[in-house]
């Protein structure tokens, strides 16, 4: 743990009106010293998660001086690895930036095959067109982690080839906003957030979840089109798809949701759903997973936390607090671009978990030989041809990439994936 956190005052315009940048300590002395600039957001202590990337640093450090010593880096360094940083931690001008880069994408056409997906507009529903017909290629125990993994670097560099974006996918800490998530720098609607939430909508619920008690995430008082701020006019084309958590939307012409169905973005901002992501809950999973098999279940929320008013898992709480149209449909999720920064959360959880013991977890599967068989809170894996060894799986992202990458290469983000991954979060 960090023994003293002197703070360095930057100017407070960066970070827009109340907020002081602070560098921690970790740049000035100890791990990272002069290799990574870490500037964070002096309204946000550090959370409990926080504590933990930043007591992990030398174990990061140390996992990559191997790597060199054994020349598996591809050259990757903390010197010249990409820092992926929370939402809040941007400055106001790197976060229009980046919106800047993401309406980008919604303008440029879509490289999906246009028979199948007359739906896809554009090169940003490319990746809501593969992720809603490659369900079990993104998500079996097998490919939850790396595909995703590997699915939001191919969005952060199409966003940064395409787009010219010059930062990198920046992630969301629920934590931050969980008790007042519409309000907040991500959700609260004007230039240089993620846009607002949905007008009122009397007839959205919220999403059912059997088993739990309670058995619904309650509707936080949204549901309909978003009003204000960078997204208000998307046009949201792809869906809904029959895995729609809210059914009183605009039916797509196609049956399987790839057709045509322009409409606007719904959103419930949902603090029911972001409390069950709070630091405390990745702390747990953080240090009390001994092995990837309870850090999968855990994450999925399986077994049903017991006592806990927001008992949905991380993963299902990340999901919903942008819930309904696309965000509730878990088929066509990565059309509201909140998406990506819920998986770069995940992913760095994954990665801070690994980072506690390289060795062993590194390369460790969940639910190894869960092939064909019923999965505690995921999806069993399926062959691919002839195969169920991960070792031998790829990961074939069809039409947003060139070519698929051995399953493998996406558990590791340091010099991995012939040095194309070499990214950070702090
Ligand atoms: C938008 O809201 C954020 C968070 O409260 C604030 O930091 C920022 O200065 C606001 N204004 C603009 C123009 O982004
Ligand atoms: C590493 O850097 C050297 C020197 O610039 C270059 O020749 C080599 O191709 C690089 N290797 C990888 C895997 O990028």
């Amino acid at each position: 743990m960090p023994t003293s956190w002197t703070t360095l005052v930057l100017p407070s315009l960066l970070f827009g009106a109340g907020a002081v940048a602070v560098a921690d300590p970790a740049t000035v002395a100890g791990s990272y010293a002069a290799n990574v600039k870490v500037l964070r957001n002096g309204i946000y202590p550090l959370d409990v998660v926080d504590e933990i990337e930043v007591a992990t640093r030398p174990k990061v450090e140390a996992f990559l001086a191997k790597k060199v010593a054994a020349g598996t880096n591809n050259n990757c360094t903390l010197a010249n690895a990409a820092v992926r940083r929370e939402w809040s931690d941007l400055s106001v001008a790197e976060r229009e930036e980046y919106v800047k880069a993401v309406q980008c994408l919604m303008k440029l056409p879509a490289r999906a095959p246009k028979d199948k997906f007359p739906g896809a507009i554009s090169r940003f529903d490319d990746f809501v067109a593969y992720h809603m017909t490659h369900a079990m290629e993104l998500h079996d125990n097998y490919h939850l982690f790396p595909a995703h993994k590997h699915f939001v670097w191919v969005y952060e560099k199409a966003l940064r080839d395409e787009c010219g974006y010059k930062g990198y996918q920046p992630y969301m800490n629920y934590d931050r906003y969980a008790r007042d998530p519409i309000n907040s720098p991500m959700f609260n609607g004007n230039s240089s957030s993620m846009g607002g939430n949905g007008e009122p909508d009397p007839n959205y619920k919220g999403v059912a979840q059997p088993g739990r008690t309670p058995n619904i995430i309650a509707s936080g008082g949204g549901g309909g089109c978003v009003k204000s701020g960078p997204f208000s006019d998307m046009v949201v084309s792809l869906g809904p798809t029959s895995m729609a958590s809210y059914r009183n939307l605009p039916k797509n012409p196609r049956a399987d949701g790839t057709g045509a169905n322009p409409r606007c973005l719904r959103r419930d901002i949902n603090r029911n759903a972001a409390m069950g992501a709070t630091a405390d809950h990745a702390y747990k999973l953080l240090t009390q997973s001994k092995d990837i098999n309870t850090f999968y279940n855990t994450l999925l929320g399986s077994p049903v936390p017991k006592g806990d008013p927001y008992p949905w898992g991380i993963h299902t709480a990340g999901h919903y607090i942008h819930a309904v149209d696309p965000g509730g449909d878990a088929a066509t999720s990565p059309g509201d671009p909140v998406f990506y920064f819920h998986h770069g959360a995940l992913d760095r959880l994954w990665w801070l978990w690994q980072m506690q013991d390289p060795d062993n977890r590194l390369n460790a599967v969940p639910m190894v030989g869960n092939v064909g068989h019923g999965g505690h809170g995921g999806m069993k894996a399926k062959r691919q041809g002839r195969v169920t060894d991960p070792t031998k799986m790829q990961i074939d992202l069809a039409w947003l990439t060139d070519k698929p990458i051995p399953l493998m290469e996406a558990h590791d983000q340091l010099g991995s994936n012939g040095g194309q991954y070499c990214y950070i979060y702090i």
